[in-house]
Order: C-alpha cells, then structure tokens, then sequence
C-alpha cells in the first residue's frame, strides 16, 4: 500500500527564485525504512514538510501538482492537526516539539486533544514510554532532560498517537555518535514491533544503512534515485553526491576499483562478512 503520494509535485517557497521542489513523483510504501539522502540544502526538509502538510499551509509559497495520502486524503484540504495523528514527524530539535510541564504530560498531550478515554491514555503512555525506554523520567521536565532523551520523548508522544509512519528529520544532528546509535537502534525495534514505516533523512549513514530498506536520493529539489538501499548504494548517484560515505562503502569500493571484489558493494559489517566468505 502506498502510505503517501506525491505526484508532478513542485513547490517554490515564496521570495525565493528557484523551486526548492522539482516535478517530484514519489510513492511512501507502508511497513518499510525509507532513507532520505541528498547534500545540504538539497530540499530533504523541504520534502518532509510537504509529508503532513505544513507545505503548503504554513509556509508561504507557490506550488503545482499533489500530494496524497492512503485514505484519500491530500495536503491542501485536510487540516494539519488532522494529518498529524497518522504522520507523526519529528524535527531535529526536540526542544521546539516539548511543551509541557513534565514528560507524561507531554505524552498525553495529543491524546488529551483527540479526546480519548482517560484509561486508554495511560494504558497508551505505558506502551509507547516502554519502547522508547523512557519510563523512568516520566515525572521530569523536559529541560531537565539530555538530548537522547529529549529525542526520546519526542518520539514517545507521537507514537503514542498511532501513526502510521513516523517521518524523523535529521534526528540525531544533535546528538553525540553513542546517543545516535542508540536513537537508530530505537527506530528499528519501533519498525519492527509496530510494523509502521519510517522514512529518516540523516547523515550519518555508517549508523543508518544497515537498518534502510530502501533510498529516495534527492539532489537540487529533484528525486535522482528511489530504489532498495543494495541497488541504490551500488549505483553512480550514490557515488557521486557529495556525503559522508560509510566506511564499509569506502573500503569495498577501492577494493573494487583495485579489482580485488566483484560483487555489491554490502551495507554493513555482517553483510560484508558474509559477501567474504
Ligand atoms: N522557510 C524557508 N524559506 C525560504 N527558503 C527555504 C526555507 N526552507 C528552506 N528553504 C530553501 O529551500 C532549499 C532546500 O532547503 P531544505 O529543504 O532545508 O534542504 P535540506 O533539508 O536538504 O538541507 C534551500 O535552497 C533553502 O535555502
Ligand atoms: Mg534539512
């Protein structure tokens, strides 16, 4: 099924000269991790928030085509406040996401807006504060928290509300290279226990790739590639965009330039093991 649907999608922020989104035609498949990958100022952010309509109803600018959703509902007419119980997205600064008094709250936020039953709530914050690992600081404030922690609980309050994929921007930018492996390690256990996708624009791809199912690459507001993360990885796009590479890539990539491996470039260490033996 296809979760979202972009189609002959352009989007020009207003004051600007240049669309930041080019003709997009993009499909968001239920049930997978998607990886979006594309240098700095490519549109990565520009893209998400076009996912749960904050383009084009917040933001102030010009665009053509559509974005649609599973349930035939689209970015223009339904209100975001609507939308943002299925496509739950989270920023990269938690900070600007937490607003109540202390982390429960925080989670029953959402809830408390849709109306739901008190005991559903806290049956509801049990579950989505045990995934996150995040029981233990319920009583505290946000402020008080770490960054991990603050990224935690951003992600706890909206998958509380049942989303149907959870869409992360940059989420670890802020993060040191533990806390960050930590966070992506979280959202592959989520992908597999609430089987919802989740569709992560990050740089470090050393961390990421092991765990992406597939790619969107994504270059001056154009989608250049969307395919499986093998197929995608192996290709002249990846190649040539200017990202940080995993070292696995870097190192079976000279290898195969030196001629001493022939087969895909792997994803990860138990991948390039394997591929070895
Ligand atoms: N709120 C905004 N107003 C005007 N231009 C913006 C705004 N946000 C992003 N842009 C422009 O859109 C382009 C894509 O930016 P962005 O989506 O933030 O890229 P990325 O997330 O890949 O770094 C850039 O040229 C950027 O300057
Ligand atoms: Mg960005």
């Amino acid at each position: 099924m296809d979760l979202i649907k972009f189609e002959n999608f352009y989007y020009r922020y207003k004051g600007n000269e240049e669309y930041a989104l080019n003709n997009i035609n993009l499909k968001i498949e239920d049930n997978k991790f998607i990886l979006l990958c594309g240098e700095t100022g490519s549109g990565k952010t520009t893209l998400i928030r076009c996912m749960n309509g904050l383009i084009p109803q917040f933001y102030a600018g010009f665009y053509k085509g559509k974005v649609e959703f599973w349930n035939g509902k689209n970015t223009v007419e339904t209100p975001i406040a609507d939308l943002s119980t299925e496509i739950g997205i989270v920023f990269q600064n938690p900070e600007n996401q937490l607003i109540a008094m202390n982390v429960e709250h925080e989670i029953a936020f959402g809830l408390e807006n849709l109306g739901v039953p008190v005991k559903e709530i806290s049956k509801r914050i049990k579950e989505s504060a045990s995934i996150t690992e995040i029981e233990h600081i319920l009583d505290k404030a946000p402020f008080e928290l770490s960054g991990g922690e603050q990224q935690r609980v951003a992600i706890a309050s909206i998958l509380v509300l049942e989303p149907k994929i959870l869409i992360l921007d940059e989420p670890t930018a802020l993060l040191d290279p533990y806390m960050a492996n930590k966070i992506i390690n979280l959202l592959n256990e989520i992908k597999s226990e609430k089987n919802i996708s989740i569709l992560i624009s990050e740089h470090r791809l050393d961390l990421i790739l092991p765990f992406s199912q597939q790619i969107i690459l994504i270059k001056n507001g154009s989608i250049i590639e969307h395919g499986y993360s093998e197929q995608v990885i192996n290709g002249i796009n990846f190649q040539t965009l200017r990202l940080n590479k995993p070292v696995i890539y870097s190192i079976f990539s000279t290898l195969k330039k030196e001629n001493l491996y022939n087969k895909n470039i792997p994803a990860s260490i138990p991948e390039a093991v394997r591929s070895l033996k």
